[in-house]
C-alpha cells in the first residue's frame, strides 16, 4: 500500500474511533469500552464493542471487527484508500498526492468527475433552445425552478453525440465514458450517448458524488419510460437510494420510502424532505441496512395498485429484520404521491400529512391484506381467515402488541377475545417448542464440530495457537515489551500461518520505527482478516503482569515447536533422529 506510514499514524491520532463510530451508532460507555447495537446486522441487544484504548471495534454477534479505517470501509462501502481519504477529510488532512494513486481508486475518481460533468451539461441544456422542451416538461409536471436546481435535473439532447463530444472536449476518454455508462459502444468501436431526448435525474451518493442517472422519456407510451445507469465501478443500484443525500439530514427518525423519482421530488417540494426511493428495483436488504443508519421508522408509500401492494409486502419482509418500525401509507384513488400533490395543489401538503397520521403499521397492513383474500361471509372461509390471522399475531414479539390486535380482530369479526387469545397462545407454545428444539439441535451440531476440530488439530498446535494469539494481543498493547520480543522471537516460532503473518507485519513496522497497533497494520489485511485480529484483541483482557505473561506464552510456543511428533520421527533420517534425541536430553537436564 502506497500510503506512507507517517500519514496513517497522524490520521489515527486525529480520528478517535469512538468519535467516528458515534456518528453511526449510539454508543454507551461500559467500563473501558463502549457498547452499542451493531450497524452491520440487525440486533436488539448490544453485542457491538468499541475499545478506544486499543483502537478497534468488534461485534460478538456477527464477528465483524477492525480498526477505524475498517469501520469506515464497511459503513460507507469504500475501498481502503477511499476510506483513508474520507477520514482525512474529516480530520482536515490532505492525503499525499501520489499516495492515493492506486489504479482502481483513480478510475473511480475519474468516473465521479465524468458523472459530475455530465450532470452539469444536462442541467445547462434545459436553458438552451434545444432543451426548452425538457424544461417545459418539468415545469408542466409542476416542478418549480428552485426544485429543478436543487435536484440538479437536466435534459439529454436528441443528438447521439452531444454528451460524448462535450466530455471529449473536457479530456475524458472513450473508455471512461463507457465505464461510467454515460456512453454505449457501437459495433465499430465508437462511443455514442446512452441518454438521448430524456429529462435527467442525477443520483447522488451520501458524499455528494454524482454516481448515476435516471432518464425519463417525454413521449407517452415510449419504452422504457425510465432508462437508468447500469451498475458501474461507482454505482450499485441495490446499495443506493434516490435523494438519501438530502433526506438523511431531514429524517428526524423517520424516512418515507416511495417508488419513483418524481414521487420523491414532489414530496420534497411539498415539504416532506425525508422521502427517498429505490432505484427501479425491489428494495434490497442492503438498502434496508443503509436506511437503518438514518431513521428508526419507515413509512412505506407505494402505489395502491396490485404491483405496488405486492412491493409493500416484500419491503416489509426485508425491513422487519432490521428492527425498524414500519408504517404503511396508502394514497387513495390509485394515485402516487406525485399525482396526489398535483391533484390537491395547495392543500396537498396538509392532506398528505393527514395520510401519514392515519397510516397504520405493518401489522394492520398484513391483516387487511389477509382479510382481502377470504370471503368472510362464508363460515369456513371465516374460520380459515381467523386461524391465519392468529398465526400472524402469534408472530409478534410484544405481548402488548399481540393483545391490541387480538382485541381488534375480536371486535371486527364478532368473535370472543378469549377464543382468539387461546388460539394465539397455542401457536406460540408450538412455535417456541419448535424453535427450542431447533436451537438445541444447532447447539449440539456446533459442539460436535468444535470438539472434532480440537481433536483433529493435534492438541499441541491448538494450545500453541492460543498462546500465539495471547502474545499478539499482549504485544499490541505493550510497546516496550513488544520491541524486545521482536528482537528475540523469530516469526518461525509461530505455528499458525495467519498468526505468523500478523506478527511479521507488526515486527516489520516496529523495525522501521512505526507503531504497530491494528490501525497501523490493517492496510496489509483483508476485512475478514482484520475482523479476526479484532476478535483476538476483543477476547484478551489486558494482562496485569505483561512481562511475565509474555515469557509464559513464548516458552509455551517454544515447547510446542520442539515437541517431536510421531510423523516427524517416522520421516527423520539418522542425523535428524540423533539431533532430536540430543534436544530431548538437553530439555530434561
Ligand atoms: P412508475 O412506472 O411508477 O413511474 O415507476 P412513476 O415514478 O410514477 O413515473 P412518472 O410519474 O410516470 O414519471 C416507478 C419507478 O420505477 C422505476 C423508476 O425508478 C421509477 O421512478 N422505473 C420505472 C424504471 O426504472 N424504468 C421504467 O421503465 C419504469
Ligand atoms: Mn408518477
Amino acid at each position: 500500500m502506497s500510503i506512507p506510514q507517517e500519514f496513517i499514524s497522524e490520521l489515527k491520532m486525529r480520528s478517535d474511533i469512538v468519535d467516528v463510530i458515534s456518528s453511526y451508532v449510539k454508543l454507551k460507555r461500559s467500563g473501558r469500552n463502549y457498547l452499542g447495537l451493531c450497524p452491520f446486522h440487525g440486533e436488539k441487544t448490544p453485542s457491538f464493542t468499541v475499545s478506544p484504548d486499543k483502537g478497534f471495534f468488534y461485534c460478538f454477534g456477527c464477528h465483524v471487527g477492525g480498526d477505524v479505517i475498517g469501520f469506515i470501509k464497511q459503513a460507507e462501502n469504500l475501498d481502503y484508500v477511499e476510506a483513508i481519504k474520507f477520514l482525512a477529510q474529516r480530520a482536515g488532512m490532505t492525503v499525499p498526492e501520489n499516495a492515493a494513486d492506486n489504479g482502481m481508486s483513480r478510475l473511480r475518481t475519474r468516473l465521479y468527475e465524468a458523472n459530475r460533468a455530465a450532470a452539469r451539461f444536462f442541467n445547462k441544456q434545459l436553458y438552451t433552445e434545444e432543451g426548452r422542451e425538457g424544461l417545459d416538461y418539468l415545469r408542466g409536471r409542476r416542478l418549480s425552478d428552485s426544485t429543478i436546481t436543487h435536484f440538479g435535473l437536466g435534459y439529454a439532447p436528441k443528438s447521439r453525440f452531444a454528451l460524448v463530444n462535450h466530455l471529449k472536449s473536457l479530456g475524458f476518454t472513450k473508455a471512461e465514458m463507457i465505464q461510467a455508462n454515460l456512453a454505449n459502444e457501437t459495433r465499430n468501436g465508437n462511443a455514442i450517448d446512452r441518454f438521448t431526448d430524456r429529462v435527467m435525474f442525477p443520483i447522488i451518493d451520501l458524499r455528494g458524488n454524482v454516481i448515476a442517472f435516471g432518464g425519463r422519456t417525454m413521449m407517452k407510451d415510449f419504452k422504457p419510460k425510465y432508462l437508468n445507469t447500469s451498475d458501474t465501478p461507482v454505482f450499485n443500484k441495490g446499495n443506493n437510494l434516490f435523494a438519501l443525500n438530502f433526506a438523511k439530514n431531514e429524517a428526524n427518525g423517520t424516512l418515507i420510502l416511495v417508488e419513483g423519482y418524481m414521487d420523491v421530488i414532489a414530496l420534497h417540494q411539498a415539504g416532506f424532505k425525508n422521502a427517498v426511493a429505490g432505484l427501479g428495483t425491489a428494495l434490497t436488504p442492503e438498502q434496508a441496512n443503509v436506511i437503518k443508519h438514518y431513521c428508526n421508522e419507515v413509512i412505506l408509500c407505494y402505489d395502491s395498485d396490485n404491483a405496488g401492494q405486492m412491493a409493500v409486502s416484500r419491503a416489509i419482509q426485508i425491513i422487519r429484520p432490521t428492527g425498524l418500525d414500519i408504517r404503511v401509507l396508502t394514497v387513495p384513488n390509485g394515485k402516487d404521491p406525485d399525482e396526489f400533490m398535483k391533484t390537491y395543489g395547495e392543500q396537498g401538503p396538509a392532506r398528505f400529512r393527514m395520510l401519514i397520521e392515519k397510516s397504520g403499521n405493518d401489522v394492520d397492513f398484513r391483516l387487511n391484506k389477509l382479510l382481502g383474500s377470504y370471503n368472510t361471509e362464508l363460515t369456513d372461509q371465516r374460520v380459515n381467515f381467523l386461524s391465519e390471522a392468529a398465526k400472524l399475531i402469534a408472530g409478534l414479539d410484544s405481548s402488548i402488541e399481540r393483545d391490541v390486535y387480538i382485541s381488534k380482530l375480536a371486535m371486527e369479526q364478532h368473535v370472543s377475545k378469549d377464543a382468539i387469545k387461546e388460539q394465539v397462545s397455542r401457536i406460540i407454545k408450538k412455535n417456541s417448542s419448535n424453535a427450542s428444539k431447533r436451537e438445541f439441535r444447532e447447539l449440539k451440531k456446533q459442539m460436535n464440530a468444535e470438539s472434532s476440530r480440537i481433536s483433529r488439530e493435534n492438541h499441541s498446535t491448538f494450545g500453541s495457537a492460543k498462546a500465539e494469539e495471547s502474545l499478539i494481543a499482549l504485544l499490541m498493547n505493550n510497546v516496550d515489551i513488544a520491541v524486545s520480543v521482536f528482537k528475540s522471537v523469530p516469526p518461525e516460532l509461530f505455528a499458525d500461518a495467519f498468526n505468523k503473518r500478523v506478527y511479521e507485519t507488526m515486527k516489520a513496522n516496529s523495525e522501521q520505527g512505526f507503531d504497530f497497533t491494528l490501525t497501523d497494520i490493517s492496510g496489509s489485511f483483508t476485512d475478514e482478516e482484520n475482523s479476526r485480529i479484532a476478535q483476538i484483541l476483543a477476547s484478551h483482557a489486558s494482562e496485569s503482569s505483561p512481562k511475565q505473561a509474555a515469557d509464559d506464552y513464548i516458552s509455551k510456543m517454544r515447547e510446542n515447536a520442539e515437541r517431536v511428533t510421531p510423523d516427524q520421527v517416522a520421516a527423520a533420517d539418522e542425523d535428524e533422529l540423533r539431533r532430536m534425541i540430543e534436544n530431548m536430553k538437553k530439555k530434561k537436564s
